[in-house]
């Protein structure tokens, strides 16, 4: 969703602001903009993602600015509804992330009383609302404004005659940076890092204060103290570091994510409700919803534990009967169904557990217990790296449940990543950027490892992928096989081992070209494959580790071949934290 960045310090704000907002644009890239406070209050803003040269920060004077990067939810991406957003004098702006439910009412009521709007958003009327009760004192004005504001938001906001950026959150994250003499506010830590890893995780309710000397942090009125963290993550976590996209660099960086993050989880004091779960149901979306489908098959084929797994945004409002424990499974931990649907199994009274890559997002304020999966930023909106953390967790898990008789498979797979990242799929990439459409089919565990190739093929190629049970493809998909439309499948050895090889062939008699990874000396998948893809190792942690990377780097290098711009897919945005 959105990203928003403000810095009050010694420099000029704007230029710092600009190059926070980079790193930010992962959030949201259909406009970007920038209010700086000089003298007055001054404005730049702009349609479409940040250009590396050409944009005019020079009438941004000042030592106080605030930005946004922005994925449209009120009013088309066009430079009127690009942030900020200012009042009809001018003197005050704002910088939002998150959804004002009840804005068409406000702003019915704002235009009577005689505002003039100059956008489509809902961001406006806060603005304007400010305006109304703004004396001179900014914090007593969106203090007073707060209330009247139902929905999530994060917000900044500057004002003429004010010498703070005062910042405030309710479902939307927000983090703030102590930095030497200066002050940042930004959506997540990722700006921040360049200038500290001094941070300060602001709750639902927040307002601060922020000068270049001091943040003051106020609840229902009251000023709070709020803990600091010295986070761990560096500057260098988000850069690039010589790779031509973040993916290419996430997906590199996978065979160091997954032995961190068992090191680091071997060293965490793991919740005890995991142990006494008699019943476990998990709550995710997207990515992280195809890594709680495999955790399911884990749960239930390695340790006997009943397992159930739910899309959050379908969960929250249609909820089975709920026992047991309930797990939110999510990157950031600030998607906006899953943190609903975490809330709701508190609230039924189920114990709950959040396993988030972020310390101190949203989700672990809901949770009773927290598992973090320590991969690191992740910047590319398509996620690779928390998968194979996500997994991790779960081998991890499953370890424990079986008293360490995974060790060893936990000690060695990250080999198995490191192979598969050698491989050459470069037939497999020409056979996948001539088609349309193509199937990913698996069974067992490796039916999410499929639908998780199809997500990421058709999220950055934008080539349409379904993601099918092998079983399945007879039940009506066969009838769009064709000699143009190839199937991708995970033939790992095992019990279904003989039923996928039959699946294949009725395939492979449509015509349908087939790129097959399986065992690597497999002949007759061998013979029977256009493209035959060996995975380098086949015992079940191994072999969901390296299928996964192979079709990740399927997607890759398909949306390579074809121009795509990868790391910002048309469309999405990485942290989605509306419903
Ligand atoms: C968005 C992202 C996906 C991600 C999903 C869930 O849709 O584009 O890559 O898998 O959100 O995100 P989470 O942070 O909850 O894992």
């Amino acid at each position: 969703m959105c990203g928003i960045f403000g810095y009050t310090g010694g420099s000029q704000a704007a230029a710092i602001v600009l190059e926070g907002l980079r790193k930010l644009e992962y959030r949201g890239y259909d406009s970007f903009g920038i209010a700086a406070r000089g003298e007055s209050i001054q404005v730049g803003k702009k349609q479409g993602r940040i250009p590396e040269e050409g944009f005019d920060i020079k009438n941004l004077a000042g030592t106080a600015a605030i930005g946004h990067t922005r994925w449209a939810t009120h009013g088309i991406p066009d430079d009127k509804n690009a942030h900020p957003h200012r009042d009809c004098t001018g003197k005050i702006a704002v910088v939002h992330n998150g959804i004002i439910e009840n804005y068409a009412l406000l702003k019915r009521g704002l235009v009577d009383r005689g505002h003039r709007f100059s956008s489509d958003t809902d961001t406006e009327i806060i603005a304007h609302l400010l305006e109304e009760v703004y004396k001179g004192d900014l914090l007593a004005a969106v203090q007073a404004v707060l209330p009247l504001i139902d929905g999530s938001y994060a917000i900044l906001v500057l004002a003429e005659a004010d010498p703070r950026i005062v910042a405030a959150r309710s479902r939307s994250p927000l983090v703030v940076g102590i930095g030497d003499e200066a002050m940042f506010a930004a959506s997540d830590m990722t700006p921040i890092l360049e200038y500290t890893r001094r941070m300060i995780v602001l709750e639902d309710g927040d307002v601060a204060c922020l000068t270049p000397a001091a943040v003051e942090i106020y609840q229902k009125g009251s000023r709070v103290r709020r803990n600091e963290e010295i986070v761990r993550w560096s500057s260098e976590d988000v850069r690039k570091g010589g790779f031509r996209h973040f993916m290419l660099k996430e997906i590199f960086d996978q065979p160091a994510v997954f032995s961190d993050a068992v090191r680091a989880l071997r060293k965490e004091e793991l919740p005890g409700i995991i142990r006494e779960a008699g019943m476990v149901t998990i709550v995710a979306c997207g990515t992280s919803y195809h890594a709680a489908l495999i955790f399911k098959y884990l749960l239930e084929e390695q340790c006997r534990v009943a397992a159930r797994v739910e899309l959050a945004s379908e969960f929250r409002y249609f909820p089975p009967p709920l026992e047991g424990l309930v797990i939110g499974i999510s990157q950031s931990g600030e998607t906006a169904d899953t943190l609903m649907a975490l809330e709701l199994a508190r609230l039924r009274g189920c114990p709950t557990l959040a396993i988030v890559n972020v310390v101190g997002s949203s989700l672990t304020r809901i949770a009773d217990a927290s598992l973090l999966m320590h991969a690191g930023p992740e910047i590319s909106v398509a996620a690779t790296k928390s998968f194979i953390a996500e997994l991790a967790v779960f081998f991890h898990l499953v370890d424990i449940m079986k008293q360490g008789a995974w060790a060893h498979h936990l000690d060695s797979a990250h080999r198995a990543i490191e192979e598969a990242l050698l491989l050459d799929l470069g037939p497999a990439v020409a056979c996948c950027s001539q088609a349309k459409d193509i199937f990913f089919v698996g069974r067992g565990a490796f039916y999410p490892v499929a639908l998780e190739g199809a997500l990421k093929m058709k999220e950055i190629s934008y080539i349409h992928a379904e993601g099918y049970a092998a079983g399945e493809i007879k039940h009506g998909p066969f009838a769009l096989l064709s000699p143009e439309t190839p199937v991708v499948a995970v033939c790992a050895p095992g019990e279904t081992y003989g039923v996928m090889a039959s699946n294949i062939r009725e395939m492979k008699a449509r015509g349908t070209p087939l790129i097959l990874l399986g065992e690597k000396d497999d002949r007759d998948l061998q013979e029977i494959a256009d493209v035959f893809i060996p995975l380098p190792s086949a015992d079940t942690v191994s072999g969901l580790l390296s299928a996964s990377v192979i079709l990740q780097l399927l997607a890759y290098h398909t949306a390579d071949a074809l121009g795509k711009d990868i790391d910002r897919p048309r469309n999405l945005a990485k942290s989605v934290t509306v419903e």
